[in-house]
């Protein structure tokens, strides 16, 4: 780092940028928010205004704020398609980056941005905050603790019954590559391969459906969709089969005739004992020739999770984030990890264009 503060700048200045970032930035002592970016230029003033420090600066372009050697870190929390660009030319300039999942449009692009990491030096992590709730870490501690056995089935659920986010460029399959399977299936997937602690993919089977979203529907959550520019699928669903035989179900839908709903979520089957995220965390096996079901409650202000000052996911991904920095340290999410996640959701959507099943060499 240039200085033992951290100053960062802010390129897109929309709903996760100060939903997220920037509140919990701003919580650290160490941070500064020195810059910002939006294509719509009030966004990024009244970004600065509420979450920058005085002197914090407004561009009218990521190239210019870019060329400022003063910014050490870029978060990226633009649409999908802008992911990529910006995110290269930023660490080519110096700086590290932490990008909105999903990584990139395309897998082709994320290598493209792991490479230039590589290259450059710089640190490159990709914003799943969901592996930072204090369920999926103590779930995590479970899987490592080994109480699961060896995890042969997981499932990756992301499925929302009418919930189709209709604001900004989310139905717009250019800007954004696709529909709920990279939006929030993303998440799910990731949670699910991260505490798997499996990486290798052999195989891909996946559907992917246009049926709801080319129907009018006021009752979604978010308000009404135009059909005509519903471009992205509503519900994909993907079969993947790791090297070593284990197997994840991903299902994930923004709009879907099902009761059955559930967000950023994972069942995990092993050889030793279970785990689902259906009602708190439930851990489930075999003891004393009896089955069980452990629930770990997770409630709001719920003792079980409780260590001290509660730390919300988005202040635990921030904070570890920025020790990674100072410390000179890998980020918690690696970017080798986002690719993975990258490359299938890319194969469930070839293998249901082809009607093929898609082979990882
Ligand atoms: N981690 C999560 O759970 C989560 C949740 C929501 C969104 N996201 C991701 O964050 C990104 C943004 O989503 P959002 O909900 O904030 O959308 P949004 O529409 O609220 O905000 C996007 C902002 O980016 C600006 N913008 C568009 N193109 C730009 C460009 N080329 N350069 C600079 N600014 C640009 C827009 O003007 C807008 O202010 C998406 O990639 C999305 O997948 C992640």
């Amino acid at each position: 780092m240039s200085s033992p503060t951290v100053r960062i700048a802010m390129i897109g200045c929309g709903g996760i940028a100060t939903g997220k970032h920037l509140p919990s930035l701003k919580k650290l002592k160490q941070v500064e928010l020195v810059a910002f970016y939006d294509i719509d230029t009030e966004r990024a003033q009244k970004a600065a205004q509420e979450f920058g420090i005085p002197e914090a600066k407004v561009y009218q372009s990521y190239e210019e704020l870019l060329q400022d050697q003063t910014i050490d870190v870029v978060h990226v929390c633009t649409p999908n398609d802008s992911h990529a660009p910006i995110s290269i030319a930023a660490m080519e300039a110096g700086k590290h980056v932490m990008c909105e999942k999903p990584m990139a449009k395309t897998a082709a692009e994320a290598r493209q941005m792991l490479a230039v990491a590589k290259k450059t030096g710089k640190k490159l992590s990709i914003s799943y905050q969901n592996r930072f709730r204090s369920d999926s870490q103590y779930l995590k501690k479970v899987c490592e603790h080994g109480d699961l056995g060896e995890i042969y089935l997981g499932k990756a659920l992301a499925i929302r019954r009418r919930a189709a986010p209709t604001w900004g460029v989310f139905l717009d399959a250019e800007k954004q590559g696709g529909g709920p399977l990279i939006d929030i299936g993303t998440h799910a997937l990731d949670l699910t391969l991260w505490l798997m602690n499996n990486y290798k993919p052999r195989s891909v089977v996946g559907s992917v459906f246009h049926k709801l979203g080319k129907k009018e529907s006021p009752a979604n959550v978010f308000g009404p969709w135009e059909p005509a520019k519903f471009n992205v699928e509503d519900s994909a669903f993907g079969f993947i089969t790791m090297e070593n035989g284990a197997t994840i179900i991903l299902e994930s839908s923004w709009a879907l005739n099902t009761l059955q709903e559930g967000e950023a979520k994972t069942v995990l089957c092993g050889t030793e004992g279970g785990a689902d995220m259906e009602d708190g965390l439930r851990i489930n096996g075999e003891k004393y020739g009896k089955l069980f079901v452990e629930k770990v409650a997770n409630s709001a202000g719920d003792v079980a999770f409780y260590s001290g000052d509660a730390e919300s996911a988005a202040d635990l991904e921030a904070r570890l984030w920025i020790e990674s920095l100072l410390n000179d340290t890998e980020p918690y999410v690696k970017a080798e990890e986002a690719l993975v996640v990258t490359e299938i959701l890319e194969a469930i959507y070839e293998s249901s264009k082809t009607g093929k099943a898609i082979y990882f060499s």
